[in-house]
């Protein structure tokens, strides 16, 4: 028989709020034992509430390199493995606003956390999946990464910056039973969009095909079919969850 996601061990990050928390929930159903990482505490405590397996939270800010390499060290002591890393955590930093007006302080802030941060957790984690020949790691990534949205440089370009990583990771870890892969989401059903005018949204949706926004139940669904021992002949490659707006 097969490897079984059941028991297995997650690290997520990002996970006390809208994606991560989705797939935080979706994996606990599965059967993961998880590790959830975010630098907002009363938001972990409450996914924690709702998770139906072992879990553990841990405040960490993931641009803090010495903390991502402690946090990630004592849960692997704490369950013996890693299985899984999920690397939700981001930010947008400013936006509607174009490159030769963009603060370089924002925008180094920005890749730190979508870039540096989603580095550093997989850098300590890589060390204990390479010790079972095992693992599987998703960095949420977005479709801003393939297409670069106007007005967004700073998130665009780490995004971009994340699915090039995933592409090098893919590749050094393919012989090991690691896989590592970015998802592509285009715009999401959050609490930050429900927030929003409708005129924004539909702005938004109007270059998605299906006319819509994606819901966190179909992240958390092919997150899970990414990290799931299934997904097995997969690595480096960026999967799509845009409606139909990305055919490539
Ligand atoms: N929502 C969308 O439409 C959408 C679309 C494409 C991609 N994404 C990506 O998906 C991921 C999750 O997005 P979301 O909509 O759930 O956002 P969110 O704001 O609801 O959640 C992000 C989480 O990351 C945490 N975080 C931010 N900086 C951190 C840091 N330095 N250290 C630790 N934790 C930190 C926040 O506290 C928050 O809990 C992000 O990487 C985002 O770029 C989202």
């Amino acid at each position: 028989m097969g490897k079984e996601i059941r028991n297995q061990i997650g690290i997520i990050t990002g996970a006390a709020s809208g994606i991560g928390s989705a797939i935080a929930l979706r994996l606990s159903e599965k059967g993961v034992k998880l590790a959830l990482f975010d630098c907002d505490k009363s938001g972990l405590k409450k996914i924690k509430s709702l998770l139906s397996t072992e879990c553990e939270t841990y405040i960490v800010d993931i641009t803090d390199e010495k903390e991502v390499a402690k946090w990630i060290n004592k849960v692997g002591e704490r369950f013996g493995k890693i299985d899984i890393l999920i690397n939700s955590a981001g930010i947008t930093g400013e936006t509607n606003i174009k490159s030769h007006e963009v603060n370089s302080d924002d925008l180094r802030r920005v890749f730190e956390v979508n870039f540096m941060g989603s580095y550093y957790t997989s850098k300590y984690v890589l060390p204990w999946m390479l010790k079972n020949n095992y693992g599987r790691i998703l960095h949420i990534a977005s479709i801003s990464g393939k297409e670069g949205n106007a007005g967004m440089l700073a998130y665009s370009a780490s995004k971009a910056a994340v699915i090039g990583m995933a592409k090098v990771q893919g590749k050094e870890y393919a012989e090991k039973g690691i896989t590592i892969n970015t998802l592509a989401p285009a715009v999401i059903k959050t609490a930050m969009v429900d927030a929003l005018p409708n005129e924004q949204v539909n702005y938004m949706t109007d270059k998605i095909p299906m006319k819509r926004c994606g819901t966190l139940t179909e992240v958390a669904d092919i997150a899970t079919f990414i990290v799931s021992p299934e997904c097995s002949f997969t690595s480096g490659f960026t999967f799509d969850l845009s409606g139909g707006r990305a055919t490539y």
